[in-house]
């Protein structure tokens, strides 16, 4: 069982297969946290310890006790104004103006399965993988009520939060703040992992000691963003790869985020991440409900490759959704780098069917084809075909892809839209934008206002008019931050954030349900918007604009720490690369792209025959590979950070088949030689390397590992295919 309740010491365990979590209702009704981590049993309220505190005050109701303290004791949904001066999860406004909350328990609920959020992404499972535990609490003078959600999923050794405000009194309140998930420590020594970058260099890692005071990660852009990415990871400051305990925090948004760590005076450490409240003050009426983005944490002891393992295994089977999350994705050529704003219906035409000839299936055609889009400066929110620069109707255009045997897809932009555009023209009012101010301009285009229904509803009815004419795949992008946050049909401009997403969320529901055949893949300027939220409607997201092969090796290095390969856009592009100017092999940059989800962007027409033949063989190979990629574990071999070169590798469920892929970041003459060591493998085992012929011990793999050759020339690329062999 999942979730066992102790009525005599009223605690909540949750069990996973290698985790427990526990917390405790007090003799006040407050909820206090006892533990996470290894998985346990029996009661943990001996860990709480009391003493008098000066200048750490005492609940009311405790009356002359001196020793308990809101402010020392280790909380599950800590609350503003309740004598606790650590960074709260919540924070409510009430009516007569108080900034103050004092919940306390009111009962409990344990459901089979696992519970959904209205108009939010949340990880699902069938009725007997999952059970939910509702634990609700009120507010005894203004009866806000919170209902603290927790799924279990043991077997994904993955615990779910949330939490649902409804406002059950008489006046109208505000939530200035509301963080999903919440972990106390009451000891340990931590590293604090978080993830930042810029636009076409997201997701670099960053380990730090956890120290005193705050440190905190966050998106103030109305996307996830590229700065910072929705997760985070504490580990013990000896955890590795393969050792030590560590836990991460994923949230399930894709909106502006915030994610603190904060090292108190007794050092307690308090971790929580939910939505960023800066520009967020969310009204409710008397009976309206909130509900708060979910969190997903999950608990590792040995080391951060099985904390990776358990969220891309639940993201991959449990958050993805639809046709493609378990479907091979087509090989795809995306026309972008090839021609930019430049094409016509035929020269999309010459690409697809060059494209075709060396085993490409699907055509994408990008940015471009719609309103008047000749660059990036007018047409967006005009979603009507321009016939005149295709030469031709999209019907047309797309039955002679078809006829070539291929799939054919397209982009869009449904939230922005140019002043210089028809949209812009008729509805004015429909951009987010203050009054009497001029608004701020990204890439030359504005934001469309998404928290207003009939705005959605108009993009959607132009978009559908193009997906019925047989779209196969969509790239939905979003080519700025959001900023002039005001919607002039809000009642409450502290709403229009979280409305926007839920708007956004909206859509990509409805697309989702209409169009269950066609592949979805997200983008924001490549991974702006790089989130667990997003992969409930798009089971793949653009990784990064830099389409650098090395520069890539890094990009996904730092975005396999939270989400599986099979989530990971990646294009084969043409030398010298169009963001950096480096020139690589074209297996090497075969190689980085097999780490993701496959493709090319690049005029095919503008290779070599040798060249072509090249990538004909890469695609056999991808295919014959792509069940292992797509479903196998993937292991970090080498942090590309620190390394000479970067290495990785995928291992079948079953430890059957492996594959090892390294490229070498760096080449110096009389190089010494790298070994990296490869993981996962069944131990006392023998593996073939099926291109050799060569057999390896497996332990001898793991514990001395393979040597990288030290051929001339720089960014040169290995790969590996090893089955297991019998003893002859
Ligand atoms: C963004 C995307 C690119 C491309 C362009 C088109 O930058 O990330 O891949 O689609 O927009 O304008």
């Amino acid at each position: 069982m999942g979730i066992v309740y102790d009525e005599t010491r009223k605690t909540f365990t949750l069990h996973t297969k290698g985790s427990t979590y526990q917390m405790q209702v007090d003799p006040y009704g407050f909820l206090l946290h006892l533990y996470y981590g290894r998985r346990t049993r029996g009661c943990m309220d001996y860990l709480l310890t009391y003493a008098d505190r000066g200048f750490s005050g005492n609940p009311y109701d405790v009356g002359k006790d001196r020793t308990y303290s809101m402010d020392v004791l280790p909380q599950e949904f800590p609350c503003q104004g309740n004598g606790d001066y650590r960074s709260p999860v919540f924070a409510v406004k009430n009516a007569d103006g108080s900034i103050c909350c004092d919940l306390r328990f009111q009962r409990y609920e344990i459901e089979k399965g696992k519970y959904g959020l209205k108009g939010l992404p949340a990880v699902y499972a069938e009725e007997a993988e999952a059970e939910t535990l509702k634990i609700y609490m009120e507010d005894p003078v203004t009866r806000v009520s919170v209902c603290l959600l927790y799924g279990v999923l043991e077997e994904y050794d993955v615990i779910t939060r949330s939490a649902v405000v409804t406002n059950q009194g008489e006046g109208r309140v505000c939530l200035e703040k509301i963080q999903s998930a919440c972990l106390d420590f009451v000891c340990g020594e931590f590293d604090l992992l978080t993830f930042y970058g810029r636009h076409a260099m997201e997701r670099n890692l960053q380990r730090v000691p956890v120290v005193h005071g705050s440190q905190m990660i966050g998106s103030r852009r109305g996307t996830s963003s590229h700065q910072y990415n929705p997760m985070m990871i504490l580990a013990d400051h000896e955890a590795t790869e393969d050792a030590g305990s560590c836990y991460a925090m994923a949230l399930l948004y894709s909106g502006g985020f915030k994610g603190e760590v904060e090292k108190d005076q007794f050092h307690l450490t308090r971790m929580q991440l939910g939505l960023q409240e800066e520009l967020f003050s969310y009204s409710l009426d008397p009976g309206q409900e909130f509900y708060a983005p979910e969190v997903v944490l999950t608990y590792s002891q040995s080391g951060l490759g099985r904390l990776s393992h358990n969220l891309h295994i639940c993201f991959r089977k449990r958050l993805c959704r639809g046709k493609y999350r378990d479907l091979e994705r087509p090989v795809l050529l995306n026309s972008w780098e090839a021609s930019y704003f430049d094409f016509n219906g035929e020269s999309i035409y010459q690409l697809a069917k060059q494209a075709s000839q060396v085993g490409v299936e699907m055509l994408v055609m990008d940015d471009g084809w719609f309103g008047k889009r000749d660059d990036d400066n007018s047409g967006l929110g005009d979603w009507y075909v321009n016939e005149e620069k295709l030469g031709e109707s999209l019907q047309d255009l797309i039955q002679r892809i078809n006829g070539l045997g291929m799939k054919f897809g397209i982009w869009i932009e449904p939230e922005s839209v140019n002043e210089d555009s028809n949209l812009f023209q008729e509805h004015p009012d429909w951009v987010m934008r203050i009054p009497g101010r001029n608004p701020v301009r990204a890439r030359n285009q504005l934001v469309l206002d998404f928290s207003r229904k009939e705005v959605v509803d108009y993009i959607f009815e132009q978009i559908c008019k193009i997906l019925d004419l047989g779209v196969e795949y969509v790239k939905w992008d979003m080519n700025r931050s959001l900023a002039d946050v005001y919607s002039c049909a809000a009642k409450d401009q502290g709403n229009v954030l979280y409305d926007y997403v839920l708007g956004l969320y909206d859509f990509l529901e409805r697309l989702v349900q209409r169009y269950p055949n066609i592949l979805i893949e997200g983008c924001c300027g490549g991974g702006g918007r790089f989130d667990a939220g997003m992969l409930y409607y798009t089971p793949q997201i653009w990784c990064s604009d830099n389409t650098d092969a090395v520069d890539r090796v890094r990009i996904q290095y730092g975005t396999s720490f939270g989400y599986p390969v099979s989530s990971v856009g990646s294009h084969v592009s043409a030398v010298p690369n169009h963001q950096t100017g480096r020139s690589t092999s074209l297996k090497t940059r075969g190689v980085v792209a097999m780490a993701g989800t496959f493709g090319y962007e690049l005029d095919p027409g503008m290779l070599t025959e040798d060249e072509k033949q090249e990538i004909r063989s890469q695609i056999e190979q991808y295919h014959r590979y792509a069940p292992l990629i797509q479903n196998g574990r993937y292991y970090r071999l080498t942090n590309p950070f620190v390394s000479e070169a970067g290495a990785w590798e995928f291992v079948s469920e079953d430890q059957k088949e492996v594959l090892f892929q390294a490229v070498m970041l760096e080449i110096h003459g009389n190089m010494t030689v790298n070994y990296v060591r490869l993981k996962g493998l069944k131990r006392d085992c023998l593996y073939q390397e099926q291109t050799s012929g060569r057999v390896y011990a497996a332990d001898a793999l793991m514990e001395t590992g393979i040597p990288l050759p030290t051929a001339f020339g720089e960014y040169q690329a290995y790969q590996y295919y090893f089955k297991e062999v019998e003893e002859s």
